[in-house]
């Protein structure tokens, strides 16, 4: 496969390419560069093939998958795709009632509170997301050497929309069901944890080079907390993906405070927002870690010049790294200007270049 490089055979260009090398802590010619939500509504040619095709419809035609996860790769050059997908089309795949709402985000019809509420998550099998096995199929075939990214929602930030039946400023049932009833909790976490593991395989066995675990807002937990009660699942995602040898990445906002534990619940990489420098993050995340971020989104809505000089700054934060994939903080904006992005990458390739 692209992936491995076995004992005695030649490794692939894949294998080879900058972002993989990083993920890996190996030597770079440049430090390479992907931006989560990369695909989306920051790019005009998004929007063309998005019109009159809803959210969660797009995401289970391979076609248009693949269309539009190609599209950042041409117009950036970035040194990795992400695979387009939400996090909850494995849930929507197993039958859960729920839809995208555009300017709102995943709305679950019935909610998860209650023991017998769990039956709405059955395993999901390979034959659940054929499409995505479809996808990525097209997606390697067209994007020779560079890697293309997998990715998953981590159980919390997937309980905390099934939870709360939508988006939630301060995850105030999620927390209750968390604090209030520890055993159902963990049930439901390591239900999530079993879909989440499956579904990671699927994009692996089909092609994907690395997976991206995306815990968006396991920053609402104190350290204890979640230790106690989210990373157990987490670390059961991670160790069930470990045996195929690809990178895998851990990102979540506001997390300054759980870096180190969330490179010990078992990534090779750890994403970082734009709240702590990379050199005081690899000393949160301690040795044999790899980072990636972390240009606060928002600077690109501001000058070249004040770009530059504030993308200067991660890049010097990260000059006694291992690895340092190069990312946003967060996601790409919609309302961003995509030039500003494909400038970004080209400084950041060539203020790097070795
Ligand atoms: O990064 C990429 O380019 C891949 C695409 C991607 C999408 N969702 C497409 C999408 C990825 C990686 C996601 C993950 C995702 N989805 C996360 C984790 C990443 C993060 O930002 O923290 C979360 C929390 C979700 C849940 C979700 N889905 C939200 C909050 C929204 C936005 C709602 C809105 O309209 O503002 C969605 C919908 C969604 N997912 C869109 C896209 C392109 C917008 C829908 C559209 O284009 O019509």
């Amino acid at each position: 496969s692209a992936n491995h490089s076995p004992a005695g055979q030649q490794p692939t260009a894949t294998y080879e390419s900058a972002f993989l090398k990083a993920c890996r802590r190996e030597p770079v010619p440049h430090t390479p560069v992907w931006f989560m939500r990369q695909a989306g509504r920051s790019l005009p040619e998004y929007l063309k093939v998005r019109e009159g095709i809803p959210m969660l419809e797009s995401c289970m035609r391979p076609e248009l998958v693949a269309e539009i996860t190609l599209q950042p790769v041409r117009r950036h050059n970035v040194d990795a795709a992400i695979y387009f997908s939400d996090i909850v089309v494995p849930l929507k795949a197993i039958g859960v009632d729920l839809d995208i709402k555009p300017g709102v985000g995943p709305v679950v019809q019935n909610p998860i509170r209650t023991r017998a509420d769990l039956a709405q998550l059955r395993d999901l099998t390979p034959e659940d997301v054929h499409y995505v096995t479809e996808a990525i199929g097209l997606l390697t075939a067209e994007l020779g050497p560079t890697p293309l990214i997998g990715f998953a929602g981590a159980p919390f930030t997937l309980a905390s929309y099934l939870v709360e039946g939508g988006p939630s400023k301060n995850h105030e049932h999620t927390k209750a069901l968390m604090y209030g009833d520890p055993q159902l909790w963990a049930d439901l976490l390591d239900r999530l944890a079993e879909i989440t593991s499956a579904f990671l395989k699927v994009q692996i066995e089909a092609g994907a080079s690395a997976v991206q675990l995306f815990d968006s807002w396991v920053g609402a937990l104190a350290p204890a907390d979640y230790r106690r009660s989210v990373m157990p699942a987490s670390t059961k995602v991670f160790d069930a993906v470990a045996g195929y040898g690809v990178p895998r990445i851990h990102f979540g906002v506001g997390t300054g405070e759980l870096l180190g534990l969330m490179g010990e619940a078992g990534a090779d990489v750890v994403g970082v927002d734009w709240r702590v420098p990379l050199d005081e993050a690899a000393r949160r995340v301690g040795p044999g870690k790899a980072l990636q971020g972390n240009l606060d989104p928002a600077v690109l809505f501001s000058s070249t010049e004040a770009v530059e000089a504030k993308t200067r700054e991660v890049l010097d934060a990260a000059a006694g790294l291992e690895g340092h994939v190069f990312n946003l903080g967060h996601g790409v904006l919609p309302s961003m200007n995509p030039d500003a992005l494909t400038r970004l990458v080209e400084y950041v390739h060539t203020q790097t270049a070795r």
